[in-house]
C-alpha cells in the first residue's frame, strides 16, 4: 500500500511525496525491494500556483486528491515539466482536464511528448535555457540539463528559497521517513548512499558523461543553491555533498578512495562457486574490501544492486561457466548491462570453467576489452580439477589486486 506525505518545506512551497512500495521492478527492469518515492513540489503565489512535476501515471488520481489538500486545482497557473518520463509527468492529463487554463512550461521537446503520451493538447510555453520568469514575486530560472535523464530534461532554480529542482538528477531509490538526507542516522546514511549509486548506475548510467557536464554548467552559473530538491528520494540541505557524490560515482570513482571489488558469479553445480570462494580468501588475506552477487540454482541476488556496487568499485571479478560453447547466458546479460551502464575505468579478473572445452573465458575477455575494460587475467579451469589450477588462481588474484 502506497503512502503519501505533504510537507511545507518553505513558506507557500509544499512537497507532495508518494512512497511507492508497490513497484517491484522500476522501469520494468530494476528490482527495488527498497521502493521509490516521487516528489512533486507546489508553490502558491499571488498570481496562481505552480506545480513542479507530478507522480507516476498510475497514481494520478491519488495525486489529484493530495493536490486538493494544498490548493484548488482551479488556482493552478503553471505546471513545470522537468522531464517527460511518466513517473513524473503522469498527472498532467488529469490536471489539464480539471483546469484547461493551466499552461505547461518545459523544454520545446516536451510539447510533442505530452500530446503523444497523454493524447491531449495543452496550453504550452516552451522555455529557453537560462530563461527567467517571475510569477507572483517568485523568480524562476530554467536550466537545460539534457540526458539527465532524457534529452528534454530541465531544472528550475527558485531564487527566493535558493532551491534547485533537479528531477531525476541527485535522486535515489528507497523510502525513508525523513525529508532531508542530512536527517538520516546511523546505518541509514550508508544505505541511502548505496540506493543513490544503484539509481545512478541503473537509470542514468548510460548517460553518465552528462552528469559532469550538468554539474559544470550548474557551478558555472554561480547560483546560490541552499537546497537540492530531486523528484526521487530525499532533499539535500548541503548541495555540495550530493553533487560531489554524483560527480565521483558518475565517473566510476570511489569517494573515499577505497580499493573496492565487486564479485559477480553464477554457478550451476558449485564448481565456479568453489573457485570464487578461493578468490575471496585471497581478497580477505589482502584486506581488500569486496561485495558479492551470486546467481545460483537456489537464489539470485539483484543485478541492479550489483551495478550499484560496481559503479564505485575499482575492480570486478566475474565467474562464469562455459555454456553451450559460450558465456553462461545470465552472466552475459549482466556483462552487457555493465558495458551499457558502468564507466570503463575498472580492472577485471575472469574466472571460468568448462566440462570438455573452454570458451567462456576468452569470449568474455574479448567482449570486455572490445568495450574498453582492462582484463587483468583469465583463469580457466576444468570442472572438478580446480586443485590443478589453484596456484594460478591465487597468483592471478594477487596480480589483479596489485593493479587496482
Ligand atoms: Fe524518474 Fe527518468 O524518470
Amino acid at each position: 500500500m502506497v503512502k503519501t506525505r505533504i510537507t511545507e518545506i518553505e513558506k507557500n512551497l509544499f512537497m507532495l511525496r508518494l512512497e511507492d512500495n508497490e513497484t517491484r521492478y522500476f522501469e520494468g527492469l530494476w528490482r527495488i525491494p527498497e521502493g521509490i518515492m516521487y516528489n512533486s513540489y507546489v508553490l502558491k503565489t499571488s498570481e496562481g500556483a505552480i506545480i513542479f512535476d507530478t507522480w507516476k501515471h498510475r497514481y494520478s488520481s491519488l495525486f489529484m486528491r493530495e493536490l486538493e489538500k494544498v490548493i484548488d486545482v482551479n488556482d493552478v497557473k503553471y505546471v513545470v515539466v522537468h522531464h517527460m518520463e511518466p513517473d513524473h509527468s503522469g498527472a498532467i492529463r488529469e490536471i489539464v482536464k480539471a483546469n484547461p487554463g493551466v499552461t505547461v512550461l518545459g523544454h520545446p521537446l516536451s510539447k510533442g511528448m505530452i500530446e503523444s503520451f497523454y493524447g491531449i493538447k495543452t496550453l504550452f510555453k516552451p522555455v529557453k535555457d537560462g530563461e527567467e520568469l517571475v510569477v507572483g514575486g517568485y523568480k524562476l530560472k530554467f536550466i537545460y540539463t539534457p540526458w539527465l535523464h532524457w534529452p528534454e530534461t530541465i531544472m528550475t532554480y527558485l531564487d527566493k528559497y535558493k532551491i534547485l529542482f533537479t528531477c531525476d538528477a541527485f535522486g535515489a531509490y528507497s523510502i525513508f521517513d525523513v525529508v532531508y538526507a542530512e536527517d538520516l542516522k546511523g546505518e541509514n546514511i550508508e544505505k541511502y548512499r548505496f540506493y543513490t549509486r544503484k539509481y545512478i548506475a541503473t537509470v542514468i548510467g548510460h548517460y553518465a558523461s552528462f552528469v559532469e557536464k550538468a554539474l559544470d554548467k550548474i557551478e558555472s552559473l554561480n547560483l546560490d543553491i541552499r537546497t537540492i530538491a530531486p523528484a526521487h528520494g530525499l532533499l539535500w540541505k548541503n548541495p555540495a555533498t550530493i553533487m560531489n557524490l554524483y560527480r565521483a560515482w558518475s565517473k566510476g570513482k570511489s569517494v573515499r578512495g577505497v580499493k573496492k571489488v565487486t564479485i559477480v558469479y553464477s554457478s550451476m553445480y558449485g564448481f565456479v562457486e568453489k573457485a570464487m570462494n578461493d578468490v575471496i580468501d585471497v581478497l580477505r588475506e589482502n584486506q581488500v574490501y569486496y561485495t558479492v552477487y551470486r546467481f545460483l540454482d537456489d537464489e539470485r541476488d539483484d543485478i541492479s544492486g550489483a551495478l550499484g556496487d560496481i559503479i564505485n568499485s575499482r575492480g570486478i571479478i566475474i565467474g562464469t561457466a562455459t555454456y553451450e560453447a559460450s558465456v553462461f547466458p545470465f552472466i552475459k546479460y549482466i556483462v552487457e548491462l555493465i558495458i551499457e551502464k558502468i564507466p570503463k575505468n575498472k580492472k577485471v579478473l575472469i574466472i571460468s570453467n568448462y566440462g570438455w572445452g573452454g570458451v567462456a573465458g576468452r569470449e568474455l575477455k574479448k567482449l570486455l576489452e572490445d568495450n574498453g575494460f582492462k582484463v587483468v587475467d583469465v583463469v580457466e579451469f576444468k570442472a572438478g580439477e580446480l586443485d590443478k589450477y589453484r596456484e594460478k588462481l591465487v597468483s592471478s588474484t594477487i596480480k589483479f589486486i596489485e593493479e587496482l
